[in-house]
């Protein structure tokens, strides 16, 4: 089955760039010159996505007007002959078809899925963690449909991560099956060193079956409070198969500073418009 559908959760208080995100969504932090959620919904649409659902919360208005029309300043961009730039920003309103849900109350990213549960149906879907961007020339999430198509079932998005970072994320236990490519078993969220499984990290991609929903209905709040969306993970991998798949690329955790600072840097040394004058700059500053 096709992968038509995506949900973009984005309802967090990213509480990691205070006081910016006090009055400002965290997912429309520039990253060179676009918001790192058009980078998400970019990778979307890219992977052959038709229709995206964003979770957001209040104070998020910012992410819808950044994908709607905006009549004023096009004319604006008109009147002043500015058509590249006119161009630029009539293709952020035609990306693709965008909804929106607001998550009510913060309970956790498993709470956050579930609101897309009348909106995706009954048919396989993906979901793509704003706070994650992946930089290749064949986007993340399709790499992950192009192995969903030969294999079937919940897909997950893994890299392998550094001992002392498994506690970030959420991991797997797996057992290889082909290059790239594990059958998961179980997977635990946030666990110790000592707790973890292994060292492959789900890190932000998902393909998953409608099932999902019926088992984060019945999901009791986990780590921290929250209804996590690993628990309900794993209940899944009991009941239908399960992938995690190596996807390739860089990854950044724009969520957080250091990460946010990493995908600055490297995108802007693969912007056309900065890529020499910002190496150039680099070159001198650490020579
Ligand atoms: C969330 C998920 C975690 C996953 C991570 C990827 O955690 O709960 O399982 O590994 O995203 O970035 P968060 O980063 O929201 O704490």
């Amino acid at each position: 089955m096709k992968i038509r559908k995506a949900v973009i959760p984005a309802a967090g208080y990213g509480t990691r760039f205070l006081p910016t995100t006090k009055a400002t969504a965290k997912e429309m932090i520039n990253i060179v010159d676009k918001p790192a959620i058009q980078y998400i919904v970019e990778e979307a649409v890219n992977s052959g996505i038709e229709e995206i659902l964003i979770i957001t919360s209040r104070n998020k208005s910012a992410i819808e007007n950044h994908f709607d029309v905006a009549p004023e300043l096009e004319e604006a961009l008109k009147v002043q002959g500015k058509d590249t730039l006119l161009k630029i920003v009539q293709a952020t309103s035609d990306l693709a078809d965008i909804y929106y849900k607001r998550q009510q109350h913060m309970k956790g990213l498993g709470h956050a899925i579930l609101q897309a549960k009348s909106f995706v149906g009954d048919e396989p879907f993906a979901v793509l963690l704003g706070d994650d961007i992946v930089d290749h020339e064949k986007p993340c999430l399709q790499q992950l449909i192009d192995f969903y198509l030969e294999h079937h079932g919940n897909i997950l998005g893994v890299q392998k991560v550094p001992g002392e970072d498994v506690s970030k994320y959420g991991i797997v236990s797996v057992r290889h099956i082909k290059e790239r490519a594990y059958e998961v078993s179980d997977l635990i969220e946030k666990p110790s060193p000592e707790e973890a499984p292994s060292d492959l990290a789900v890190l932000g991609r998902y393909i998953l079956s409608p099932t999902i929903f019926s088992i984060l209905e019945q999901t009791d709040p986990g780590k921290n409070g929250e209804i996590q969306l690993t628990d309900a993970l794993d209940l899944l991998a009991k009941k239908e198969p399960m992938y995690a798949y190596d996807f390739e690329g860089n990854r950044y955790d724009t969520g957080q500073k250091l990460g946010y600072l990493k995908a600055t840097v490297d995108l802007a040394l693969k912007h056309p418009q900065v890529k020499d004058a910002f190496e150039a700059f680099l070159k001198d500053k650490y020579k």
